[in-house]
Formats: structure tokens, sequence, C-alpha cells
């Protein structure tokens, strides 16, 4: 028999947001979450459409509220959308929030389905607005595409959160313009600190730039007040009195913020990662070919519930230090 108990980890967490990732391929290659030459999944190995879905509402069932699609690039997954339709008949009825969160290529292309289905927000990566450098730092050409994107987005009635690696030596010198033009566009910008995840070529100790430093930096310029918006995520809010719009700062290094953690992620094979930096999992995708998917989907997750732990350890200390885990953001689903 499958249970309906909300899903409580033993640190009295209630788990609430699901972030799934429907493929850990990428159209961009960002150099600090992978290296150029990235080994992708044989397709074979990822969950159908259907089984996504119905991971989804076995999640829902046991009291996810909040579902966020993720990646690699959610978008270049061709039946995406689709999943995106399927689930949006939830929103009202169990579901409260479907989102996902992309790097903008192909959002001209599929804001207004998305606003469609259901979809109200969506969070857009973008860590510089200068062209050679965004190709620079993505390896690919595309901060056109991604600009069209925002702007369809917008024209969709989306609403949109920019989210920025802070980089020391690459778009430091950047980030007041690249919030004061989130702001002036009326997007929600949101700075993150760079995590130690999966072999890149760079040393990821050379960019690190701690989130006080630049809040130090943007708060001799801008007046900043503490914020309490909350989206969900780990992002703590300031508004900033001179733009009139809202930064979020998520600061998993210089400031844990693992002991209000209501989130869990499936990669797109289906392995529930109870912590993004851990290796606690469990393999729903085993569970959803069982002889009673619903019943094993239900054991799994209270599972989960009890191997969760209660805060990722990763740091960013040394130089030439190898990454906590070998495991890429674009694996688990950020
Ligand atoms: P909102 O719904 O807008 O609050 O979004 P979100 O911050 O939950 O999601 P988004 O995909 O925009 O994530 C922004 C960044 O926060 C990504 O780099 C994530 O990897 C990181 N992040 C989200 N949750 C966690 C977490 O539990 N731990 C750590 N260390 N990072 C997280
Ligand atoms: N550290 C911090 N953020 C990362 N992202 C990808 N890799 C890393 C990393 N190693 C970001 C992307 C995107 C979000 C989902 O995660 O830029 O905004
Ligand atoms: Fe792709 Fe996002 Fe990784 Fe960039 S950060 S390579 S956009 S998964």
């Amino acid at each position: 028999m499958s249970s309906s108990a909300p899903l409580v980890d033993q640190f009295q967490r209630r788990i609430t947001y699901l972030r799934l990732s429907v493929t850990d391929r990428c159209d961009l290659r960002c150099a600090y979450c992978m290296p150029e030459r990235m080994t992708f999944l044989p397709r074979k190995e990822v969950l159908s459409l259907e089984e996504l879905h119905d991971l989804a509402l076995g999640f829902i069932a046991r009291g996810i509220t909040k579902i966020r699609l993720t990646g690699g690039e959610p978008l270049v997954r061709r039946d995406m959308i689709e999943l995106v339709h399927a689930l949006g008949r939830k929103l009202g009825n169990g579901l409260e929030e479907l989102t996902l969160t992309t790097n903008g290529t192909r959002l001209a292309e599929f804001a207004e389905d998305l606003f469609a289905a259901g979809v109200r927000r969506v969070n857009v990566s973008l860590d510089t607005l200068d062209r050679e450098k965004f190709a620079r730092l993505s390896r690919r050409d595309s901060l056109p595409q991604v600009l069209e994107g925002l702007a369809a987005a917008k024209a969709a009635g989306l609403k949109v959160k920019l989210n920025t690696v802070a980089l020391k030596g690459v778009n430091e010198d950047e980030i007041a313009d690249l919030v004061a033009w989130a702001h002036g566009q009326h997007f929600d910008a949101t700075l993150i600190e760079v995590m130690p995840l999966g072999e890149i070529e760079e040393d990821r100790f050379d960019h690190y730039l701690p989130l006080a430093v630049v809040q130090e930096r943007l708060s001799g310029q801008w007046t900043m007040t503490p914020s309490a918006h909350r989206t969900g995520g780990p992002a703590r809010y300031w508004d900033v009195v001179e733009t009139g719009g809202r930064l979020g700062l998520i600061t998993p290094l210089t400031n844990n913020f693992c002991e209000g953690c209501n989130r869990i992620r499936v990669t797109a094979t289906g392995q529930l990662y109870a912590c993004l930096g851990g290796n606690e999992r469990v393999d729903l995708r085993a569970a959803l070919r069982s002889g009673d998917p619903e019943g094993e989907l239900s054991r799994a997750l209270d599972v989960a519930m009890r191997i969760k732990p209660a805060r990722h350890n990763f740091a960013i200390e040394k130089p030439g230090a190898a990454p906590a885990l070998s495991r890429h953001m674009s694996t688990t689903g950020g």
C-alpha cells in the first residue's frame, strides 16, 4: 500500500520542493560547471516522459508542492514541454508551483508555451552581458539567443530571476552593472557562490568569490535593506533602494543554509539525491520499474527521509584541492 504521509526527514525538516532533472545534457559548457569535453549519459538510461510524470505524481501524493524542472538544460529535451503541460494540470490540485531553471538559449521558442502550461516564474542563468566574455565562459557564442529568450519570457508574462555565479577575475567587475540591468528589466537578480562539484579544467579556488565581499562592495554604492521575500529556495534577499529591485544571495560556502533545507533532487536517470553536496541516494528508477511502482516509490521516499544528511560539507579553502564530489551540478540538477 502506498502512503500519503508528508515527507519529513530525521531533523524534522519538511520536504516540499522537488528539483527534477529531465536531462544531463546542455548546449553550453560553462567553464565552472563542466569540462569542455563533458561525457553525457546514454539516452537509454534516462527516464521516459511517462516515468518522469509518474514520478512527479508520486511526489505530489507525498506532499511535494513545488516542482522545479532542471538539467543540464531542461529545454534541450525534446518532449520537455509535454511534461510541463501534463504537470501543469496538477497546479491547484496538490501542486502550488511548477517552474524551471534554464540557461535561456531556447526560451524564445518556449516562453509562451510555458506560460500556457501554468508556469509563472523562470530562473535564467546569466553570468555576463559581454558577448565575448559569455562566449569564453560558456564556450558557446549564445548571448544573443539568451537575451532574446529573456525578452520573450517577459513578453509572455513570466516573472524572471537571473542567476549569476560570482567569479573572481571573470565577472566580478560587472556584477553591479548586471544587477542594475536586471532590475531595469524588472527581473530579480541572484548571486551564487561557485561550488566544488565535479572535475573541470580549472581550479575553482582561482575564481571563488565569497559573496560577503561582493555585498560589502555593493553596499558601498547602494542602500541595501534585508527583505522578507522568500521563494522557497536558499536565497536570502535584499531590497536595493536605488534600483528598486531585489537581490538574492546564495551562500552555500560562507553562510550555510542547510538547516532550513526543504528540498530533494532527482537526476534524469531517477536517482534521488538527498543532498546536492552528498552521495546519499535512492534508486527511484528501480522502484518505478518494479511490480508495485506506487508502493515501491513511496517506500523509497521514506528511505530518502532517513538518509538525508544534516548539511553539506563542501568548502573551497586551498588551491589544487580535488572537488568535494565527482558529480557535476549538471548531473544533480543544481
Ligand atoms: P527559487 O525557487 O527562485 O528560490 O529557486 P532556487 O534558488 O531554489 O533554484 P535555482 O535553480 O535558481 O538555484 C539557484 C542556485 O542555488 C543553483 O546554483 C543551485 O544549485 C543552488 N541551490 C539550490 N538549492 C541548493 C541547496 O540545497 N544547496 C546548495 N548548496 N545549493 C543550492
Ligand atoms: N557552482 C555554483 N553554481 C553552479 N552552477 C552550475 N555549476 C555550478 C557550480 N559548480 C549554476 C548555474 C545555474 C545553476 C543551476 O547552477 O550557473 O545558474
Ligand atoms: Fe549548462 Fe547550466 Fe552547466 Fe552552464 S551551468 S554548462 S548552462 S548546465
